[in-house]
């Protein structure tokens, strides 16, 4: 089961679980309005994939959904920053008490299940040192960032307590094909795309000398899978990241350079992004190294180029979100 399986990174790994056969794949996603959840993200697996339009927060459906499910990949959360802080409750809702009800529908329905749980390197805050590894104190500077870290801890208590399988990846931004690029306030490196893909001006704040290191979602895919597959990865937390940390500015020029469009332009930072900004912030992936064999294996300049080419095919299913307009080619059921 994949929940959050209609965004970004579940649809990928559905795709890839797909890939592999003989394996069925159940998807669980609220398709909420203004996040990654895109019903052609799964397009060409409307008869192999059971798709459920629910809110793992859910109770009715869920404690339904987890009996008999061998692998949980729970994707299923709200991950703008910016939104966070206008929304807090909300943010609540769907980040922690939403994953308690997932992780009560396992404690009751499958206590032996395996789940991997995608948190966010934001739990870190402001670095003391680069690169952060899991040893690094923890700091939110956010809404968001305090949701994750205790959706995290719901999740390890659970394995400590009830036995669940439960797995932490702490993920570092990540980019590629499937992401939502229909505003700013997910994922800088979907806007940037989709600015330079549109020859438009791409606006870096504070002139853009913040350093970041970007996963190409297919390595996520891999550490995912790896994480999944291992037993010694039962009640750790795991830092994802990247090889090759870059500044946004560098970042912007890349793409400008590998669209042939674009332009920049430094701009003052917003007072309410400024606020929750981190400056530079990149992590150490040796953890999972050693112990799982995982690192990052795409070059950015490789993923950069199959992103682009994904969008310049499919844009009309990405400028627009359409998390409105659930089209059904899909087995669903629905509920709120
Ligand atoms: N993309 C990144 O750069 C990044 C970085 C760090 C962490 N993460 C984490 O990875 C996970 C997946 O991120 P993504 O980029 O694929 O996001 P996404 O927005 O593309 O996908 C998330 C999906 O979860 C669904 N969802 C949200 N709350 C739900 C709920 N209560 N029940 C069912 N579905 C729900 C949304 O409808 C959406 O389709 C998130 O939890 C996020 O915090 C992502």
């Amino acid at each position: 089961m994949i929940t959050g399986g209609l965004g970004f990174i579940g649809s990928n790994l559905a795709r890839r679980l797909m890939a592999l056969g003989d394996v069925e794949v159940a998807v669980v996603d609220a398709m909420l309005p203004d996040q990654g959840g895109n019903s052609f993200n799964l397009d060409g697996l409307a008869d192999r994939v059971k798709v459920h339009v629910s809110s793992i927060g859910n109770e009715a459906t869920i404690y339904h959904l987890v009996s008999g499910v061998d692998y949980i990949f729970n994707l299923a959360g709200s991950t703008s920053h910016v939104d966070s802080m206008q929304h807090p409750r909300h943010d609540l809702e769907l980040n922690c008490a939403a994953q308690l009800t997932l992780l009560e529908a396992c404690r009751h329905f499958n206590p032996r299940v395996k789940i991997v749980f995608t948190s966010t390197r934001q739990v870190y805050g402001k670095p003391l040192y680069l690169p952060v590894d899991e040893q690094h104190r923890v700091a939110p500077p956010d809404i968001n960032g305090i949701h994750e870290l205790a959706a995290e801890n719901y999740h390890l208590l659970y394995h400590r307590i009830y036995g669940l399988r439960s797995v932490v990846l702490r993920l570092t931004n990540v980019y590629g094909p499937r992401q939502l690029l229909a505003h700013n306030r997910q994922s800088f490196i979907a806007w940037f795309i989709r600015r330079a893909l549109d020859g438009d001006v791409i606006e870096l704040f504070g002139e853009g000398r913040q350093r970041r290191d970007l996963n190409y979602v297919e390595d996520v895919i891999d550490a995912l899978l790896f994480a999944g597959a291992s037993e010694e990865a039962e009640g750790e937390i795991y830092n994802l990241g990247g090889d090759e940390p870059i500044s946004l500015a560098d970042l912007a020029e890349a793409l400008i350079a590998q669209t042939g469009c674009g332009s920049v332009r430094p701009v003052p930072f917003p007072p309410e992004r400024q606020i929750i900004d981190i400056g530079n912030v990149y992590s150490s992936y040796r953890k999972i190294e050693t112990a799982l064999g995982w690192c990052p294996r795409t070059r950015l300049d490789a993923g950069l180029a199959r992103t682009i080419e994904f969008y310049r095919q499919h844009r009309e299913h990405y400028w627009h979100g359409n998390a409105n307009s659930f089209p059904r080619p899909f087995a669903t059921t629905t509920g709120n």
